[in-house]
């Protein structure tokens, strides 16, 4: 089968299609054959070796966790799903004509699975912060909201019952809206622009985008404890918390269980990419402005 692998760390373009064995489900894990499959930026950050303990890649590496597809083989004691069901969610290697998920839930018929390839990290994080933050009424706001996590924490929010606030560009504004947020700009003065748009308060607040923005995030809510960052490390010197899927205490089931009970439940994709375009989109990943999802297409 044609795969995206990496044999060095680098720039997007050490990425390069192959030709590989198809992979087999080991205990806990299934095959599908990849309908398509989400870019997120922890790809870019793996790819580029920011995040590795040393300079050299021993083997070659796949890239992508995010996947839709259709089950071709289950591993041993898996009995939620079988072969020839249509299923989203995350494992290794999405970007390839198969690849295992570790994690997955069931789509519904009349789900697209091209639309869905972006689902995983997006409603696993959205679930995970929303459960982390607690906040059960009120407004809570988003920093960096029309992203892909952004624009799935928009309407699981929404969905419990929070109203939200998200910043986001200028132009990306009209989007936040129709997802259901109140969408004002980052960027200085943000507490002012938050404070008129949200005069009840700001009973949680979730940094995405890691924009540097916890300190304004405390003083809207007043306690550190109710600040989340997912992509600022800084965030614990101040008293708020870093939430990581590493340390994780919630279920993805979960979040994806949840995001089927989202009416209309969608990630706007805003570009498709072929196996051979992969280098193509984890450039467009890197320029940190995504709406929605990138998705690649085998
Ligand atoms: N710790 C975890 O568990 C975890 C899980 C998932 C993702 N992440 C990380 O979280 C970050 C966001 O993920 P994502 O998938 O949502 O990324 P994304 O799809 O690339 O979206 C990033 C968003 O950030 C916004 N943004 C850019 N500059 C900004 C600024 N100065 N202030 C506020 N917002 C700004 C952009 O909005 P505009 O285009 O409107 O400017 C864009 O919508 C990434 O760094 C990712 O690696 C961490």
């Amino acid at each position: 089968m044609r795969a995206v692998q990496f044999s060095a760390y680098g720039a997007p373009e050490v990425l390069e299609v192959v030709t590989v064995e198809a992979p087999r489900p080991g205990p806990g894990e299934i095959v599908i054959e990849v309908a398509s499959a989400g870019i997120n930026q922890l790809d870019t950050k793996i790819r580029s070796g920011s995040m590795a303990q040393s300079a050299e890649l021993p083997t070659p590496l796949g890239t992508g966790v995010d996947a839709a597809g259709t089950v071709v083989e289950v591993g041993p004691g898996v009995d939620d799903v079988a072969p020839g069901e249509v299923v989203f969610g995350t494992g290794v290697g999405t970007l390839a004509e198969r690849a295992i998920l570790t994690q997955w839930a069931a789509l519904p018929e009349r789900t697209d699975p091209v639309e869905a390839g972006g689902w995983g990290v997006a409603v696993e994080t959205s679930h995970r912060l929303l459960t982390e933050l607690g906040v059960e009424r009120g407004t809570i706001l988003l920093s960096g909201a029309s992203g892909g996590v952004g624009s799935a924490l928009v309407q699981l929010a929404r969905h419990r019952g929070l109203r939200v606030v998200g910043t986001a560009s200028e132009k990306n504004h009209a989007y936040l809206e129709h997802l259901g947020a109140t969408a004002i700009t980052y960027g200085s003065g943000l507490v002012d622009r938050v404070r008129a748009a949200a005069p009840e308060g700001i009973a949680g607040a979730l940094d995405l985008s890691g924009a540097g923005v916890i300190a304004d995030l405390i003083a809207l809510t007043g306690d550190p404890s109710t600040v989340i960052s997912i992509s600022d490390f800084t965030a614990p010197r101040l008293g708020a918390k870093i939430s990581t899927g590493a340390t994780r205490t919630t279920n993805p089931r979960d979040g994806f269980a949840e995001a089927l009970t989202v009416p209309g439940f969608a990630l706007s994709i805003e570009r498709r990419f072929s196996l051979d375009n992969a280098a193509e989109a984890h450039h467009a990943a890197e320029s940190g402005h995504t709406v929605g999802k990138l998705i690649v297409i085998p």
